[in-house]
C-alpha cells in the first residue's frame, strides 16, 4: 500500500559526495577510500575477524577526520529547508555533518562514526565523538567495542521506514551518491511519478528513471536548488 504523497514533504538521500567539499574522501572517486584501502579488510565482518586492529585503526582515523571537518554550504542549505518544509534526510554517510549543519530529522542507513557499540547480539551503543576505540576496550556487557557502522554483508538499518518516507515525498533530492551500494540505492525506485525528482553528482553512470540530473559540485548546485524551493514555499 503506497502512502499518500505529502505536498510539503522533502526527502534528501545523501552520499559521500555531499561531504567531499568538507574535506572528507568519497569511496569510489579517483582518490576514494576504496582505492586506498581494501574494503574486504576494513569494512566486512570477515576483515574484523581476521584483523580487528586494522579495522579499528581505519575507523579511528575516519572518526577523527569527520569530527574535525565542518558542514559545507550544501549541508547548510539542506538544513535551511527545515524552515519551510517537512524534511527527512536519509543518509548513507556516517560523518554526522547533517546534524552539525542543523538538520533535525536524519535517518542513518549505515550507522555513525561518533558512536561505538558492543559485539553482542543486542549491543549497547555509546556516543564517543572523536575518541579512538582500541582492542581490549570492552562494552559493559564484556564484549569488544566496535564502530557503530554497517559493514558490507550486515543488515542496513531503517530501510522500511526510509522507503515509506521516499514514497510520501513531493520532492526527492539525491545528492553525492553513485547509487552503487544496495539496498540504499534501491530507495530511488520508491520515489513517486508525480514527485519532483532531482539528482546532483559530479557524474552519473546511469540517471535513475524520472530524475533530473544536475551535474556539478554540491556546494553550488544544492544551495541554488534550495533557494528555488524556499521561494516556492512562500
Ligand atoms: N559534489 C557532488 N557530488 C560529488 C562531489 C561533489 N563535490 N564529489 C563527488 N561527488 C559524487 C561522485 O560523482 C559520486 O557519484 O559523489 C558520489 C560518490 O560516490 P561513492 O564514492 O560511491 O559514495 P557513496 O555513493 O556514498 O557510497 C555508498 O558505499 O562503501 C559504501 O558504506 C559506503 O555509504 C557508502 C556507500
Amino acid at each position: 500500500m503506497k502512502p499518500e504523497v505529502q505536498p510539503n514533504k522533502i526527502v534528501v538521500l545523501s552520499g559521500a559526495g555531499l561531504s567531499a567539499e568538507s574535506g572528507l574522501p568519497t569511496f569510489r572517486d579517483a582518490n576514494g577510500l576504496w582505492n586506498n584501502f581494501s574494503l574486504e579488510e576494513v569494512a566486512t565482518p570477515q576483515g574484523w575477524a581476521a584483523n580487528p586492529e586494522a579495522v579499528l585503526a581505519f575507523y579511528n582515523e575516519r572518526r577523527l577526520s569527520a569530527y574535525q571537518a565542518a558542514p559545507n554550504a550544501a549541508h547548510q542549505a539542506i538544513a535551511a529547508l527545515d524552515a519551510a518544509y517537512d524534511v527527512v534526510i536519509i543518509t548513507q554517510n556516517v560523518d554526522g555533518l547533517h546534524e552539525r549543519a542543523g538538520s533535525r530529522n536524519v535517518i542513518h542507513l549505515h550507522g555513525q562514526l561518533a558512536w561505538a557499540r558492543g559485539t553482542s547480539p543486542l549491543p549497547k551503543r555509546y556516543r564517543i565523538d572523536a575518541a579512538p576505540v582500541s582492542l581490549g576496550q570492552l562494552c559493559e556487557d564484556g564484549t569488544q567495542l566496535r564502530p557503530n557502522v554497517v559493514w558490507f554483508g550486515e543488515d542496513v538499518q531503517h530501510m522500511d521506514e526510509a522507503r515509506q518516507h521516499v514514497a510520501s515525498a513531493a520532492r526527492v533530492l539525491v545528492v553525492g551518491t553513485s547509487l552503487s551500494v544496495f539496498p540504499a540505492a534501491s530507495l530511488v525506485k520508491a520515489a513517486r511519478g508525480r514527485a519532483q525528482k532531482v539528482i546532483n553528482s559530479l557524474a552519473m553512470k546511469r540517471v535513475p528513471f524520472g530524475f533530473t540530473f544536475l551535474p556539478g559540485k554540491a556546494t553550488s548546485i544544492v544551495p541554488a536548488l534550495v533557494q528555488t524551493w524556499l521561494e516556492q514555499a512562500r
